[in-house]
């Protein structure tokens, strides 16, 4: 039988390997085009509204990557600490906060199971369908040992409901391979937010997109064209059912604000 924690340690390995390769040029180039930087801005707009966020807000985001989106966040927080497994990715984003200025944002190397202190507001975008099942399971009772009371968790991440993901499988196999590492999978949205119920959060389900997203990345020079399919998905978000076939959701998970009782029978959680 497979040891779960020699299968996370591998897992990691290959993420990173993975990572380092993309954040090794690729990523950056990539992620300056104008559609992208239009993505990122949407998202950041998006973090703010669900968190509530504002110039006092310690904010934490898993997996930052190269902290594209997270340098585009910090000016509207009081600070933004990011943290990635993959060491290029850490030295660009350090770079770019230290060319832009920005002094409120902290860039961690290393693996997030590791990380102590206390946010108000803790992200992952693209983050938990990289998780192998274990963590998975493991990281609504971690994130909440991160998070101060009251504290906010947003993710998101591919619905394996998503209709963008059939067609793609259908008409460009190759490609949607192309932009995968070997263990990240598409998430069901309702039984991720069900991690989260478990572990003593209110949370919900919402999509963000059905094509927008994937539009920016497949023509990232073409900004309108964006626009355009952003301003589809705003409408195709908001449609009941057809909702449910979105590509990316979002799990917006929220504590308490009442810190856990203390007493002999329930045990704080570290
Ligand atoms: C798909 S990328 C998303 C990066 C970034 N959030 C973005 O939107 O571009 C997933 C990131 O998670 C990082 N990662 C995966 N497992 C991790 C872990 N256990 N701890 C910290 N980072 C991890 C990878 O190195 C990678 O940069």
């Amino acid at each position: 039988m497979q040891d779960p924690a020699q299968d996370e340690r591998a897992v990691l390995a290959r993420e990173l390997a993975y990572h380092e390769e993309l954040y090794g040029g690729f990523a950056q180039t990539h992620f300056a085009r104008p559609a992208v930087r239009a993505l990122r801005r949407h998202m950041v707009r998006r973090l703010l509204t669900v968190s509530g966020a504002g110039p006092g807000s310690r904010v934490l985001s898993l997996g930052c990557g190269i902290g594209d989106t997270e340098l585009l966040l910090a000016p509207h927080v009081g600070s933004v600490t990011g943290i990635d497994l993959s060491p290029s990715a850490i030295r660009q984003a350090r770079a770019d906060a230290s060319a832009a200025g920005i002094r409120n944002a902290e860039f961690i190397e290393g693996a997030f199971e590791h990380l102590d202190g206390a946010f108000d507001f803790a992200f992952g975008v693209f983050f938990l369908h990289h998780l192998p099942d274990a963590s998975l399971d493991a990281f609504p009772e971690r994130i909440a040992s991160l998070l101060a009371p009251g504290g906010v968790f947003y993710s998101l991440d591919p619905s394996r409901w998503r209709l963008a993901g059939a067609l793609g499988r259908l008409i460009v196999p190759g490609l949607m391979r192309r932009y995968q590492t070997p263990d990240e999978r598409e998430l069901d949205p309702w039984t991720t937010a069900a991690r989260f119920e478990a572990a003593g959060f209110a949370s919900r389900v919402a999509f963000y997109d059905f094509f927008s997203s994937q539009f920016a990345g497949l023509l990232p020079g073409f900004e309108s064209g964006y626009r355009m399919a952003r301003a589809a998905d705003e409408v195709l978000c908001r449609i009941p059912l057809l909702s449910r076939l979105g590509g990316n959701f979002e799990v917006i998970a929220r504590l308490s604000a009442a810190p856990p009782e203390q007493n002999c029978s329930t045990p704080r959680v570290s």
